[in-house]
């Protein structure tokens, strides 16, 4: 069995692989990079009932990787970086290569991934960090579903400003209800609700629209979702006005959530940290 790690900026996740599939996962936080990674295997065998014996290697990734300096508990532990992770979970989630992938954790990341090479085509500070940080100022919320609650009663034509607010007519292949210009209107009779869905908005459309372009700079029409952002329903939605107006597709495997961590177990890199 092999335990792949990810020490992602804001949650830790580790998977466990044994002939080829995944077969436990497990979600963690603590304050620095070696608590977690510790707490991290620790749950992981104590949850599952696992042995210290039964793991052949520990393969660690993700932004606070590079802080752990030595084997863990005397298992073989090696270190791997998190674009090869994220491109090398995305293929195995995805069931194919030749793939461009979206990561949304606290930042976000865009991916190619071909069989023999991976590639980062860039992304964007903006992610789950944006939304999270922005709601605990504009909203005085600061767990994330809260704030879905929020935007679920929320009516974006109060925040932003509408094509149909500007134009009477379409401009190109954009309608009038598209965004002009996010958080551009913000009405005096805004309510929280309103602003809750403006962010979130915002976030998704900048990923949704980032990621059109990469797929478009390598002439494909899908996008494979990956991190704990693939999962926001409102986001999804989004994302899927994107498709609209683009044609772009997004897909979003099962287990996205744990993606880096996957590619990370999938990984070996003979540097033992
Ligand atoms: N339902 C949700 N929808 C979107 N984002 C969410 C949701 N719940 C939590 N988040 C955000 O997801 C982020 C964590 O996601 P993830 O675990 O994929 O990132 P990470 O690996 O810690 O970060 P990174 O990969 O950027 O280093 C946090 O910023 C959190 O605010
Ligand atoms: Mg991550």
């Amino acid at each position: 069995m092999i335990i792949g790690i990810d020490i992602g900026s804001t949650t830790t996740k580790a998977v466990a692989v044994s002939g080829g599939s995944v077969v436990h996962r497990i979600k963690t936080r603590a304050s620095d990079a070696l608590s977690s990674a510790a707490g991290a295997l620790g749950k992981m065998l104590v949850e599952n009932d696992i042995k210290m014996t039964g793991i052949e290697r520990i393969m660690i990734t993700g932004a606070g990787a590079s802080k752990i300096k030595n084997e863990l508990f005397g298992i073989p532990t090696g270190m791997t970086g998190e674009i090869n992770c994220i491109g090398r979970g995305g293929i195995f989630l995805a069931g194919r290569d030749n793939i461009i992938i979206t990561n949304i954790g606290t930042g976000t990341v865009i991916i190619d991934a071909q069989k023999d090479r991976i590639s980062h085509l860039g992304g964007s500070g903006v992610g789950g960090g944006t939304i999270l940080g922005l709601a605990k100022k504009l909203l005085s919320i600061s767990d994330f579903n809260g704030i879905m609650e929020l935007a679920a009663r929320g009516r974006l034509k109060a925040v932003d400003l509408l094509l149909e607010d500007i134009m009477e007519t379409d401009l190109s292949f954009l309608k009038g209800e598209a965004s002009a210009s996010n958080f551009g209107k913000m009405l005096d009779s805004a309510r929280n609700e309103d602003i809750a869905l403006g962010l979130l908005n915002m976030v998704y459309q900048v990923i949704g629209t980032l990621s059109v372009f990469a797929a478009r700079s390598r002439n494909t029409d899908r996008i494979i979702v990956t991190g704990k952002g693939s999962g926001n329903p409102i986001g999804k939605r989004v994302l899927g006005e994107i498709t609209d107006l683009y044609h772009v597709h997004f897909e979003y495997p099962q287990d996205a959530e744990y993606t880096t961590a996957i590619g990370a177990a999938l990984s070996w890199e003979p540097v033992y940290v």
